[in-house]
């Protein structure tokens, strides 16, 4: 592999190096030289001496002469000097981050998760790739008239916990301000998005509940509400997927992202696909709590009802062997244990289930929405 896409914190940390905020030496070092240093993980093996590296949108924008490699557990870490080939498309609030130049000042607070309480004169938030949230944050302290800057998150995937708040304090102290205070807001919080994963056999009743759910949010919430139904979903985003293991994880895998961006930008994604692999819930449970609050809704109606309702017809060509891979029949389907709502097993209404739903999503999150 000679190329690869730059995470949104892999970003971060290129726009850190670029701001001398780990030396002057544009380049990546392996892990195991402390944490005050830039450090590159990529997935897979590295085979080549130069790496391309392209931002999201795929555009290059600097190479990598790899001097070094340390193989990982998550991928291979990359050691060598880096060549910028061009700017990446500006990040938000560009004039308040670390490549700006503005000039430093003496004191400054770095805000960890939300706000809280009174802050004066400077004040640092950091940019964990969550714009919505960012967004929210900045403009609220430029509101109170506070100076603010923006520091972005590093990827710096082999620093976590309390190593990881003394790397931001380091790397904000360098960029910004000789003296740096640490104050932790709310829990690093992400906006008001919302995904709810409806998950359960063909003919559970998914597509109808979370249909009726769709219709009480927007009745319900000032909050945009997008459905993801599993069906439409196959006939626009994944037309062309079959129902192979590899298909769906790539049909689920594309949902969860649709599904994030709407989170991201404070919106309710509703999505119903079978979603029969645990580990494909996983991703996409990652994906969103990265953005925003995840809920997962099993619609565990027996197969033997499904079976019976049989509305497309499709459990009995699946029976006669005219239909391969059908979840429930002769393809898996993992029944989820990290549900937050079960609904369906008792042969309840699909109003009653809907209700059960919309429930747990406005009840245990108070204050987000309007009821
Ligand atoms: S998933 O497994 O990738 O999550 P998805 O929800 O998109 O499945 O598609 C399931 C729908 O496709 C079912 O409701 C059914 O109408 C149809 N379908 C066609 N073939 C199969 C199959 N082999 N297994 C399951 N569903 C199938």
């Amino acid at each position: 592999m000679n190329e690869i896409r730059l995470s949104a914190l892999q970003l971060g940390e290129l726009e850190l190096m670029r701001a001398g905020a780990y030396g002057h030496a544009l380049r990546y070092d392996l892990p195991g030289k402390g944490s005050h240093s830039a450090t590159l993980l990529v997935p897979g093996t590295v085979a080549s001496a130069g790496l391309t590296l392209l931002d999201t949108e795929a555009t290059p924008i600097a190479r990598v002469r790899v001097l070094e490699t340390l193989p990982g557990d998550a991928g291979t870490w990359v050691g060598g000097l880096v060549e910028v080939l061009r700017e990446p498309a500006a990040p938000p609030f560009a004039g308040l981050r670390p490549t700006a130049a503005t000039a430093p000042v003496s004191d400054a607070t770095l805000l960890l998760g939300r706000r809280h309480g009174r802050l004066d004169g400077t004040v640092i938030v950091v940019d964990s790739a969550d714009a919505h949230a960012l967004g929210q944050t900045v403009r609220g302290l430029r509101t109170d008239g506070l100076d603010v800057r923006v520091l972005p998150e590093p990827a710096a995937a082999h620093v976590s916990g309390a190593d990881r708040t003394e790397l931001l304090e380091h790397l904000a102290s360098v960029v910004f301000a000789s003296n740096v205070r640490v104050i932790r807001g709310e829990a690093a919080a992400p906006g008001e998005g919302l995904v709810v994963l409806f998950t359960g056999l063909s003919g559970s009743g998914k597509s109808t509940i979370a249909r009726q759910v769709t219709r009480r949010l927007r009745s319900e919430t000032s909050q945009r509400v997008t459905l993801l139904d599993g069906d439409e979903v196959r006939a626009m985003l994944s037309s062309g997927l079959g129902f192979s293991r590899e298909d769906r994880e790539l049909n689920v895998r594309r949902i969860g992202w649709v599904a994030s961006q709407i989170a991201a930008h404070g919106g309710i994604a509703i999505c119903a696909p079978i979603a029969p692999y645990e580990s494909m819930r996983a991703e996409m449970r990652e994906l969103a709590e990265r953005v925003g609050r995840f809920v997962l809704v099993h619609v565990a109606t027996p197969l033997e009802v499904c079976e019976a309702r049989d509305r497309k017809g499709l459990y009995a060509k699946a029976r006669a062997g005219e239909i391969k891979e059908f979840t429930g029949i002769s393809d898996p389907y993992e029944e989820p244990t990290d549900a937050d709502v079960v609904v369906g097993r008792d042969g309840s209404s699909p109003e009653a289930a809907a209700s059960q739903v919309v429930a747990q999503l406005l009840g245990t999150h108070e204050g987000s929405y309007t009821i």
